[in-house]
């Protein structure tokens, strides 16, 4: 099986894996099942990233996930209920039933990035949907938890980090949805009136959320302040910026141009290497990034990718501290003309992933 990221690519391929909603009962996609054009769109509205799907050059191949799928989707669901509560009209108030399901699956999330002995965090590309934030907050989350747990934070620290990083674009649900869902530039007043969400998310927070520690939802206040002062709302500088911001920044940034990156054309993970590096220390907290590049995998597992050589294969496996030197089977050469399978470790090679493509070439499989 592979793994593809939910586009209209997907329709006429077979499930590999059956796909639970975040809420309800009845699965989304049944394993064994063809996907149609309403399955994409299902897919799309409950925020589903990515699916494994029967690829006849991978029938055996099945790969770990960073965090358990009923993690996540525990993670998913308490994430929508949040921001459910926060944009209603009676607003705000979280009630007790909310609030320990958040703290249910914080932990839970923490649990399995603990428990996970694999170096590399594998996890998929998420893209600009109507509901896009929250798979960005389920994204982040993770992120932080994982960078924050190679910075050998407690537990109990990376819980009040992981709360911080669910809720930190909570304002989100202040900004109207003609500017959040924007598909050009933002003019510079409607930018202004997005920048509005950190503080909107701390107010909600503090008025609507009992059991919140002030640790956590400073993340929510702070998560665009920049090292060099450039960020808002308070332009603070490094100093004055708490760790949790800083590692949920970098989990944000990471997540936010990998997403970026991929909205029009293959995903080409060299350039989110160069901009989180352009920013370490500037911009970003250079050991959060640093530890993030080296424990982040900029390619998942189960990912087509194209080699700077030309070559193209599946990402089969990852290696520590090489972002974009995973180890491919090699499926077809620079003309997409099928070559012998072979497993190629890109580690300490000059080859490296030039991008990553949605699906295999006509004729190559499927
Ligand atoms: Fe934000």
């Amino acid at each position: 099986m592979r793994k593809m990221p939910v586009t209209r690519a997907l329709i006429g391929k077979v499930a590999a894996k059956t796909v639970h909603a975040p809420s309800g009962t009845l699965p989304l996609v049944i394993r064994g099942a063809t996907i149609t054009a309403a399955t994409v769109e299902a897919l799309c509205r409950r925020g589903i990233p990515a699916l494994w799907v029967v690829d006849s050059l991978f029938p055996d191949f099945e790969a770990q996930e960073v965090i358990r799928e009923d993690t996540r989707n525990l993670v998913r669901r308490s994430v929508q209920e949040i921001f459910e509560v926060a944009g209603s009209a009676k607003r705000r108030r979280a009630s007790n039933l909310t609030e320990s399901r958040l703290s249910e699956a914080v932990g839970k999330l923490v649990d399995d990035v603990v428990d996970n002995q694999d170096v590399v965090a594998n996890l998929g590309r998420v893209r600009s949907w109507d509901n896009y934030t929250f798979e960005h907050s389920v994204q982040v989350a993770t992120l932080a938890v994982v960078i924050g747990k190679r910075m050998l934070m407690t537990e109990d620290q990376l819980i009040r980090l992981g709360t911080g990083a669910i809720l930190h674009d909570v304002g989100k649900v202040t900004v109207p949805l003609e500017i959040l869902q924007k598909p050009d530039r933002l003019t510079p007043s409607e930018y202004e009136v997005m920048k509005g969400h950190a503080r909107a998310g701390w107010d909600i927070v503090h008025e609507g959320f009992q059991n919140i520690m002030p640790t956590s939802s400073i993340v929510v206040l702070q998560h665009h302040e920049r090292l060099d002062g450039s960020g808002y709302p308070q332009g603070l500088k490094s100093e004055r910026i708490y760790i949790f911001s800083k590692v949920a920044a970098v989990a944000d940034v990471l997540d936010a141009v990998r997403a970026e990156r991929d909205y029009r054309q293959n995903h080409r993970p060299a350039e989110v290497l160069r901009i989180m590096q352009q920013d370490a220390g500037v911009k970003l907290d250079a050991t959060a990034v640093k530890i993030a590049l080296r424990h982040i995998s900029l390619v998942a597992v189960g990912e087509i990718v194209r080699l700077t050589n030309g070559l193209l294969g599946m990402v089969t496996a990852l290696n520590e501290g090489e972002p974009l030197q995973p180890v491919v089977t090699l499926v077809a050469d620079d003309r997409d003309k099928p070559v012998a399978r072979e497993q190629l470790d890109l580690m300490g090679s000059e080859l490296q992933v030039a991008e990553v493509l949605d699906d295999w070439p006509q004729g190559l499989g499927g």
